[in-house]
């Protein structure tokens, strides 16, 4: 009987056939019985037809010849069969990887159990074969029987095909080279290609992706370059668009062949709490270092990195070490008060700026909308303030911004590519019609980054038309599909990337991996997924990373970020500090709630330390959160409460701060917890402190010191006891501070706190000098010398030192203890307490050289302004007036006058303050202001103060002619002169006699009444 008689309405069709075979069955098996292998071969042979059902073939199972045979094309035809047989066949070859972990896990080693598949495509006779009972459907013809030879020929895992098409799908798939087989009753030879897996889209077409349009934009930020190199001035473009405008390429573009450094840095932070995130990328880049590299050899590179950019700089090079958590430099800053870190930080990124604004270098501030406050700080104070003379150029989605609304900038708009341009693009590699190069124009509104996405697409997935699918919805829906259409091994090695970050460094990864990752970055970087620039990882896009982000599943999710915190915590424990914001996000992340809040609160503690407040309350607030949700965490959050208090107490929102304190006191009352509730009343006393209110004050701490001496807390008494000496120091009766003073040093050392006794004396001894006690004051600075640890108080006790000899006028030993102050404030790097010294050396100093004084006061002047500290511009410009005044240059001690009696008002610092107003009555000769100084001091309890002043109305007074007057001012004078010199013995007598504004007082009244003192 012929073929054809038995075929009834057969067709001719054209489809894939597709043999697997499974080899090494009976080896595999050959101890189980025949029966058990009969359905272990049903069972491996399902799991195949199932792949074959994922792409729709059809399946004809023959068990007795461990053999299956799918059908793409028949009955059902897709325009992409082929395509479909092959994908079929490389997930068939996975199996076999899968089977043998399993059967390995069954303890079965070296599995030998395999696959091997043959295809071919070509034409079938398809149809229902045979008689009425025994009809059924099926194929025959050559192709057929091809495609079963090529299934026998091949070695476990080969799989073989007669590539008809092989060139048509060799963008998609690697195929071996072709070989010319002969087969059995053919009498021509047959070419036979090895399917050996996907391919990856060339890498150099992607990167061909030309660059189209956007001429006006580029000629603007060129234009403004040429500007800012010929005028050497602050430049500023804003260049603003939404996601994938090409925003950053217009940048890519803008700095090539540029020989000006321009650095392009990102903002971008993850959500994280990461501060001065484009500050450390850019000293990263500048010095090339790595989160790997060690300590030293950090050190090394910023230090010397700075040296070459401009020596000056070496000086900032602890504080950018700081900011990398290196503990050599951290040891340093703690000396410097958290007020001023911030401030000191900033100043150094100024700096910096300044020596790059030099070498002409253009600074690019990409995603500005995802900028931290700090480092917004640097920027305001370098454009604003500094006028640092520097081209910036930001980059940022639509939003917003005071900064940006309150410079002098360009503004760049990017909207979509025009349609000339888009086509353009469209039709570089011959993918699309015309008609669909339309359709995407028209979807994509222009977005290039819309159009490259689908272009890729289309360039991974060459069998399938883009308005098939749904796909041209959005750009996500395109991403999702490219990502969709990894290889699965590479499609999970994506999702890790994804979870390290926008960016990250490949060495990381690795570890974290614990292999060999450099194929798997390549082949991302070829599907132009990634690049990589200097062993950091990008994603080209942040939407890419996004999608695949969001496309893991949840508890997958979780378990990588639970991977990637882990491994950061074991490979840089060293250096966590670094690291505390990264930790907070991915333990958040993956649901370790405890550990989030370990980290976020760290994270708040460290942003603190670089006096980023706003930061830190926000981290504190994100703590408190989690707290709530773990059980055992919950009593902390009193604790927590407090802190945000505290931070608002030292950014000047009391109220806001009182509010929190109350918040916590309410918890606490009810948990029972008297330290919290104690502490939250002191705060609330602050608040009222730094408002100028004292009676409440006063009220708050007293009733919290109550309470700690009531439920026995005594280890919180001391620092009460010398907050409320703080309160009466500002209230101005020393006398009662003083008592609280020496009892709080009586309690520390009690507890043997000798770091807070040594404070404490330092606060005691200055409250001698300004009550004139300088014998006590004396001795109180001798002993505190000889029992202080801290160096940073030892600073201030030797400036008190100074300050003290100065009073009683022994210069010499005043400027050996300035002198000694400043070194040690140079070892400690201590900018504050640099000034300072300097300016009482100088001052100290003058009488022999006094416009060499002025000039070294002026640079101090000049520092104090810069770094922002008014205490010491005060000073500064105290002894500057007054030496103006000693030689006679009227105008200028006045001014310089002025401007410290303005500052010394804003800073509540009233001994100077009256010293100022004393100083102005006797340049202008005014009665009034110094009766108004004379008041304030007698306001202050100063006698200092209150004798200079009254020495100045007396001798005014006598000007004018009003002697009885006059000796009433001198002998009250003189009255407090003697009370404060009969608690003087020897060489401190002695000096402070012989001053000129007391021996004035002196010589008055024995002329006036014809004694000798
Ligand atoms: N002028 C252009 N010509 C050709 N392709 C472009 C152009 N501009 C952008 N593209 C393509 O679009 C992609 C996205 O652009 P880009 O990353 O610059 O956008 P963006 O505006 O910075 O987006 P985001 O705000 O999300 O950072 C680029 O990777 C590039 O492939
Ligand atoms: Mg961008």
């Amino acid at each position: 009987m012929g073929t054809r008689k038995l075929i009834s309405r057969g067709i001719r069709k054209k489809c894939s056939v597709v043999f697997v075979e499974l080899t090494n069955f009976y080896t595999q098996f050959s101890s189980i019985s025949l029966s058990d292998q009969g359905e272990l071969i049903w069972g491996y042979l399902f799991e195949i037809e199932e792949l074959a059902n994922k792409y729709e073939g059809t399946v004809y199972k023959f068990h007795w010849l461990r053999r299956i045979m799918v059908l793409f094309g028949v009955p059902k035809v897709h325009k992409d069969d082929e395509e479909r047989a092959y994908r079929f066949a490389l997930d068939v070859k996975n199996l076999a990887r899968k089977w043998h972990k399993e059967l390995k896990n069954i303890s079965m080693d070296n599995p030998v159990l395999n696959v091997r598949v043959g295809i071919n495509t070509g034409f079938v006779y398809y149809g229902i074969i045979g008689q009425q009972k025994t009809k059924y459907i099926t194929v025959i013809g050559d192709t057929v029987n091809l495609a079963a030879r090529l299934c026998s020929i091949g070695a476990d895992k080969d799989i073989f095909t007669t590539g008809s098409e092989v060139k048509t799908y060799k963008d998609i798939f690697r195929f071996g080279r072709g070989k010319d087989i002969t087969i059995k009753g053919k009498k021509e030879s047959v070419k036979v290609y090895k399917l050996i897996g996907y391919r990856m889209t060339g890498k150099a077409k992607i990167k061909s992706f030309p660059f189209v349009d956007r001429e006006k934009e580029i000629a603007l930020l060129n234009s403004t370059l040429e500007e800012y190199i010929r005028e050497k001035k602050n430049k500023n473009v804003l260049v603003v668009g939404d996601h994938g405008m090409g925003k950053t390429s217009i940048i890519k573009k803008f700095r090539e062949n540029k020989n000006v450094p321009i650095y392009h840095l990102s903002c971008f932070r993850e959500g994280s709490a990461i501060h001065y995130k484009p500050f450390k990328e850019l000293l990263t880049r500048l010095f090339n270092i790595f989160p790997t590299d060690s300590e030293g050899l950090m050190i090394k590179k910023i230090e010397n990195g700075l040296r070459e950019l401009d020596p000056s700089l070496v000086e900032e090079a602890v504080f950018f070490e700081y900011l990398f958590s290196i503990k050599e430099a951290q040891s340093k800053v703690t000396f410097i008060p958290f007020s001023q870190r911030k401030k000191r930080i900033t100043f150094s990124f100024v700096n910096l700026m300044k020596a790059l604004a030099k070498k002409k270098a253009v600074m690019v501030l990409d995603d500005y909308q995802d900028i931290d406050r700090s480092s917004k700080v640097v920027i305001s104070r370098a454009i604003i303030t500094d006028k640092v003379p520097m081209m910036y150029v930001f980059v940022s989605l639509p939003k917003q911004d005071k900064l940006m609304d309150s410079i002098n900038k360009e503004v760049v708009r990017i909207g979509g590519l025009p349609r000339d341009y888009a086509v353009k693009v469209l039709k570089q590699y011959e993918l699309f019609d015309d008609k669909t190069i339309d359709l995407i124009v028209e979807k994509t509104n222009g977005n290039p980054f819309f159009i490259v996405e689908i272009i890729r697409y289309k360039m991974a997935n060459p069998g399938k038309e883009i308005w098939e699918k749904e796909i041209l919805q959005s750009v996500y829906s395109v991403i999702m599909e490219r990502i969709d259409s990894l290889p699965s091994k590479l499609k999970s090695f994506l999702f890790i990337c994804s979870v390290m970050g926008i960016s990250f460094y490949i060495d990381t990864l690795e570890r974290i991996i614990g292999e060999d990752i450099k194929k798997n970055i390549q082949d991302l970087c070829d599907y132009g997924i990634l690049y990589v620039n200097d062993g950091v990882a990008y994603f080209a896009h942040s939407l890419v990373r996004q999608v695949a982000y969001h496309s893991i599943l949840m508890e997958e999710r979780k378990g990588l970020h639970k991977l990637v915190a882990e491994s950061i915590e074991k490979y840089h424990m060293d250096r966590i500090e670094d690291f505390y914001e990264i930790l907070a996000y991915h333990y958040l992340n993956a649901s370790v709630t405890e550990k989030a809040i370990d980290y976020t609160l760290l994270s708040a503690e460290k942003a603190k330390r670089f006096y980023a407040n706003e930061v830190a309350i926000e981290e504190y607030q994100k703590a408190i959160k989690l707290m709530g949700e773990v059980e055992n965490r919950k009593k902390d959050i009193p604790v927590v409460l407090e802190s945000i208090g505290n931070l608002y107490n030292v950014v000047g929102e009391f109220e806001k701060a009182i509010q929190y304190f109350d918040k916590s006191i309410k918890i606490s009352v009810k948990d029972q917890n008297s330290i919290s509730v104690i502490t939250s009343i002191e705060g609330i006393g602050m608040s009222h402190l730094y408002k100028g209110e004292y009676d409440l004050s006063l009220q708050f701490l007293t009733r919290a010191k109550q309470l700690a001496e009531s439920k026995k807390i005594e280890y919180l008494l001391p620092r009460l006891q010398a907050n409320i000496g703080h309160l009466f120091v500002q209230w101005g009766d020393f006398f009662t501070a003083l008592i609280y003073y020496n009892n709080s040093f009586n309690l520390w050392k009690k507890i043997n706190n000798l770091e807070e006794q040594t404070q404490t004396l330092k606060n005691i001894a200055e409250l001698h000098i300004k009550l004139g006690n300088y014998q006590l004051s004396y001795e109180t600075l001798r002993f505190a010398l000889n029992i202080v640890k801290n160096k940073r108080t030892e600073v201030e006790l030797r400036l008190l030192m100074g300050i003290l000899s100065l009073e009683i006028g022994m210069l010499p030993k005043a400027i050996s203890f300035f002198e000694e102050s400043l070194n040690l404030s140079k070892k400690i790097g201590d900018r504050v307490y640099n000034i300072r010294s300097n300016i009482f050396l100088s001052y100290t100093r003058s009488s022999d050289n006094k416009k060499e004084a002025i000039n070294s006061l002026s640079n101090s002047l000049k520092e104090a302004e810069i770094i922002g500290s008014k205490p010491e511009i005060c000073l500064a410009s105290y002894y500057i007036s007054l030496i103006y005044a000693e030689l006679g240059m009227m105008k200028n001690a006045t001014k310089t006058a002025l401007k410290g009696l303005r500052t010394s008002e804003i800073i509540n610092d009233k001994v100077n303050n009256i010293r100022f107003l004393i100083l102005l009555a006797k340049l202008e000769n005014s009665t009034k202001l110094g009766t108004k100084a004379a008041a304030k001091a007698k306001e202050l309890n100063s006698p200092i103060l209150i004798k200079d002043a009254l020495l100045l109305l007396g001798e005014m007074e006598e000007k004018s002619g009003d002697i009885e007057k006059a000796v009433e001012y001198y002998s009250q004078a003189q009255s407090i002169l003697q009370g404060i010199v009969e608690y003087l013995s020897g060489e401190l007598k002695n000096s402070f006699l012989s001053l000129e504004c007391n021996r004035r007082i002196i010589d008055k009244m024995s002329k006036m009444s014809g004694r000798k003192f």
